[in-house]
């Protein structure tokens, strides 16, 4: 059975960009492979956190996993952390790792300017080491599980790709150790962009909140942020992402969450404007979002379940990494 393998930053916000990108992918994969879906504590500690802040998000992330659909009897569910080995792979896939190849990253480039705006809040100015390293981590966490596939939104990309590389690398240089990952990225969805400015991809710490839906949003908080979220001035209901990105955004949304294309939706609400779109587009996100939120509220009464099922997909992705560690040191010659 092939395996499959993601994961998203415990930093609490879970958007709707973040389900369709991602997510959505985890719950079908669930049922098709072997599949691995985690938690990166280690990752959101790349910007600036707070300790009760992380330990909060780690679990309310872990809800919200479950209430999109994820199930522990399917997929091992597990906090990057608690897998020691998946810091020490970074070190030595970092060893592999060329200045050149680091610096390309371009998530690096979107999200320094913005760490640096919060680090001086603490009295620092500049991002941190491990925002421009992370890239190497995450070749870490795909690598070490023989990954085949890895869903993420088209973002994450070029972090797949260095994962590839560094696999290729490996094997060529010391021993045939790791698979080789693919990155499965959807045809459509893969970059839903923020409402209040569609040209640029909905992410919670760009913009302010009226950029995001998050699956903790209220249904009236819902229905205002469709109401704002920017258009045009042409007024029809048309799919056009290059020339007309901001009605073609919130077609996209209203396509991944019904069953219609596109072009299903363009031609229902032909002669129609955008004020009546959005009204139904509201319904529609609201429909799909107060079930996920209602779950991941009664899931969090009882963190201590939470806790067990975290604990639980560890201990097995544990077993998995600890595996192929042992291969990796032997071939790197890293024995008495
Ligand atoms: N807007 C998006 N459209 C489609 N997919 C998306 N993903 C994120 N944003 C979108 C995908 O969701 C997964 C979660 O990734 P992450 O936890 O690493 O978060 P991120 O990509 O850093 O998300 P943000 O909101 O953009 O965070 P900040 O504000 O910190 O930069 C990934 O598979 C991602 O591709």
């Amino acid at each position: 059975m092939k395996r499959s393998l993601s994961a998203i930053q415990p930093t609490g916000v879970v958007h709707i960009g973040y389900y369709i990108g991602a997510i959505s992918q985890f719950v079908k994969l669930q049922e098709e492979t072997e599949a691995f879906y985690f938690l990166v504590d280690y990752h959101a500690m790349t910007v600036p956190f707070h300790p009760e802040e992380l330990h909060e998000n780690l679990l309310s992330a872990a809800a919200t996993y479950l209430a999109s659909g994820l199930d522990p009897n399917k997929a091992t569910i597990f906090q990057q952390s608690q897998v020691q080995e998946h810091t020490e792979l970074a070190w030595i896939l970092a060893c592999l790792t060329k200045m050149g190849e680091a610096e390309r990253m371009t998530q690096f480039k979107e999200k320094a300017p913005r760490a640096e705006r919060a680090s001086r809040a603490d009295g620092t100015e500049r991002a941190s080491v491990e925002l421009f390293t992370y890239p190497i981590l995450m070749a870490a966490d795909i690598l070490l599980y023989d990954t085949d596939s890895v869903p993420v939104g088209d973002d994450q990309k070029q972090h797949v790709e260095l994962a590839r590389d560094l696999a290729e690398r490996f094997n060529k240089l010391f021993v045939d150790t790791f698979t080789v990952p693919e990155p499965r990225i959807k045809k459509a969805g893969a970059r839903i962009m923020a409402l209040d400015d569609p040209t640029k991809k909905m992410s919670k710490s760009a913009g302010s909140a009226k950029s995001y839906i998050a699956l903790s949003d209220d249904d009236k908080t819902i229905a205002k942020k469709i109401r704002s979220a920017q258009t045009d001035s042409m007024g029809t209901i048309d799919y056009d992402p290059k020339n007309r990105p901001g009605i073609s955004n919130l077609i996209t949304i209203c396509s991944e969450l019904t069953d219609a294309s596109p072009a299903q939706i363009v031609k229902e609400f032909e002669g129609k404007g955008y004020k009546e779109f959005k009204e139904a587009l509201a319904h529609i996100v609201i429909e799909f979002v107060a079930p996920i939120r209602e779950r991941q509220r009664e899931l969090l009464a009882d963190k201590a379940e939470l806790v067990r099922i975290l604990n639980e997909g560890s201990k097995k992705a544990r077993e998995v990494a600890s595996r192929k560690m042992t291969q990796v040191r032997e071939a790197l010659g890293i024995r008495l």
